[in-house]
């Protein structure tokens, strides 16, 4: 059965969930590390301003109301084209759930609707095993793994895996 998750608009209350999230040593393993103080405040306004038709979403655990996670599109320049690009993110008590793929799986949809871009793309880090099950599970194609510089001054290699919208017929 899948996990039983809603998404809502990243509000203004949700910085803690932030700080638990990108603030956390153990939680940005493969993301080059926690954010400072003044870089999560700095995230928080742009996740509540959501401009340019980036989304960022809370994921909500429905059975005890509480935010669990982040999931979020945003737009990048990828090899000559403007794609969505997708993040996600669970706090450590409430992974293994199938949260995740539940999440993504209705952030998908929303893309989808969204209708701006035909791709989807996602950019796990190469030993990022659950990252890369979501993407498999989702059904993205993986195009190559090739290296990445994120946050600046830290290399890492990626996978480039890529979801086509409009494989049905919606795009
Ligand atoms: C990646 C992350 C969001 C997964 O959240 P989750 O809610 O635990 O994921 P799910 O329960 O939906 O599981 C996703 C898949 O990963 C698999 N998985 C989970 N842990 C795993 C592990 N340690 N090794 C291999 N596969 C694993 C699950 O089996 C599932 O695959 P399946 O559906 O084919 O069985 C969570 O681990 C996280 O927040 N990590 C830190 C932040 C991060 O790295 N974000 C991604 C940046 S690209």
């Amino acid at each position: 059965m899948p996990a039983n998750v809603t998404l809502e608009p990243w509000g203004s209350g949700d910085l803690p969930l932030l700080e638990r999230l990108l603030g956390d040593p153990v939680m940005t393993e493969h993301l080059g590390g926690p954010e400072s103080p003044a870089q999560l405040r700095e995230r928080q306004g742009r996740y509540e301003r959501a401009e340019d038709g980036d989304r960022m979403f809370k994921i909500v655990d429905v059975e005890s109301g509480e935010g669990v996670g982040s999931v979020g599109f945003w737009t990048k320049e990828w090899r000559d084209a403007e794609v969505y690009e997708v993040g996600w993110m669970v706090v450590p008590e409430a992974q293994g759930r199938g949260i995740a793929v539940a999440a993504t799986e209705q952030l998908i949809e929303l893309a989808r609707r969204d209708a701006k871009y035909r791709f989807v793309h996602a950019f796990p880090n190469v030993d990022n095993a659950p990252s890369n099950a979501i993407c498999r599970r989702l059904g993205f194609e993986l195009l190559e793994a090739r290296e990445f510089e994120y946050p600046e001054g830290h290399w890492m290699t990626c996978n480039d895996w890529r979801l086509d919208l409009g494989a049905h017929g919606q795009v």
